[in-house]
C-alpha cells in the first residue's frame, strides 16, 4: 500500500499515480488528459495512439479517487465497451487495494466498496439509458456510436454535473462526432493526435500504409472523408442548404 503521503500526491496527480503505480507512462497529450477537468473533451485520434488506455487510466483513477464516481463505458458494440473495461482491469490488476475495496466485480461491472462503480455496455440505446447521475461518460468509437445513442446518455450527466470525453477516429462526414468536431468544437476542450504524434507508430509502417491504405489519412490523421455511400459531397449539400428559403410545409416546434 502507498503511504499516506503519497497516496495524497496519487490523488491530486493521476499522472504520477499512472507513472508510478500502473507503470503506464502517458505520452504529452495524454497527460494532459489524464489532468483536465473539462466537463466536455473530444479526442479526434489516430488509431493505436492510445485513446482508450488512457481513458481507462482516467476512469480508474476517478474510481478510486473521487467520490461519488460512476463512469460509464459506451461504445457502438459490447466488444468495443470491453475492449477498454480489459484495459481498466488490466490497470486494476496494478494497484494495490485493501481486500475488501471491491465488491462486485463481473467483466462489464466494477462497484468498489466505497459505493463508486465502472461499467460497460454495448452501443443501444435501450441498455444505456437506465443509468442517472453518470459522473464520467467515456464514448469510445464515438464517430460509429448512433446519435440516438447520444442523444440518450446526454441528460445522465445533468444532475452529476459530469463530464463527457468523446474518443475516436473519424468515420466519414456524419453523425454527432463530425458535427461537434466540425461546428460545436469551441464548447469542447479538444485534441487532435495524428500518428506522427504516436512514439509507437513507425514511419516505416505509416509508409506502408500511405501506399495501400484507402482510408490513411482518415485512420492516421484525423481526417474526415467522405461517406463513400453518399451521391452528393458534404459540402455540396452544405452550399445548397439555405436560411433564406421558407420551408413548403410547417416545421415542428418540438
Ligand atoms: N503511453 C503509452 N505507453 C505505452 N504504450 C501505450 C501508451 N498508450 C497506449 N499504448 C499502447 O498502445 C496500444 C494502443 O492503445 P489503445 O488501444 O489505447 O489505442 P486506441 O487509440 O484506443 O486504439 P484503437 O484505434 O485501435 O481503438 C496498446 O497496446 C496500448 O497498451
Ligand atoms: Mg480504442
Amino acid at each position: 500500500m502507498p503511504s499516506a503521503s503519497d497516496d495524497l500526491a496519487y490523488s491530486l496527480d493521476p499522472v504520477l499515480w499512472a507513472r508510478e503505480v500502473l507503470g503506464f507512462h502517458p505520452d504529452p497529450w495524454q497527460a494532459d488528459l489524464l489532468r483536465s477537468r473539462s466537463r466536455k473533451v473530444i479526442l479526434n485520434c489516430s488509431r493505436q495512439s492510445g485513446k482508450s488506455s488512457t481513458c481507462a487510466a482516467l476512469g480508474l483513477h476517478e474510481s478510486i479517487y473521487r467520490r461519488p464516481s460512476f463512469g460509464l463505458v459506451v461504445a457502438p458494440t459490447q466488444d468495443q465497451s470491453s475492449e477498454l473495461m480489459l484495459k481498466f482491469d488490466e490497470f486494476r490488476g496494478a494497484v494495490e487495494l485493501p481486500s475488501d475495496y471491491l465488491s462486485t466485480d463481473t467483466k462489464l461491472a466494477v462497484r468498489f466498496a466505497n459505493g463508486n462503480r465502472f461499467i460497460a455496455r454495448p452501443g443501444s440505446e435501450k441498455s444505456a439509458r437506465s443509468f442517472s447521475a453518470v459522473t464520467l461518460l467515456l464514448e469510445d468509437e464515438a464517430s460509429r456510436v448512433l446519435d440516438d445513442l447520444y442523444n440518450s446518455v446526454r441528460p445522465m450527466l445533468a444532475v452529476s454535473n459530469g463530464r463527457h470525453i468523446l474518443m475516436s477516429t473519424p468515420f466519414g462526414k456524419r453523425g454527432h462526432f463530425f458535427k461537434i468536431w466540425s461546428e460545436e468544437r469551441d464548447l469542447w476542450e479538444w485534441y487532435e493526435i495524428t500518428a506522427e504524434m504516436c512514439p509507437r507508430i513507425s514511419k516505416e509502417f505509416l509508409e506502408v500504409e500511405r501506399r495501400t491504405n484507402l482510408w490513411y489519412l482518415q485512420e492516421y490523421f484525423c481526417v474526415f472523408m467522405e461517406t463513400v455511400d453518399s451521391v452528393f459531397t458534404f459540402d455540396q449539400i452544405a452550399a445548397a442548404v439555405s436560411d433564406e428559403v421558407e420551408p413548403l410545409f410547417g416545421v415542428d416546434q418540438y
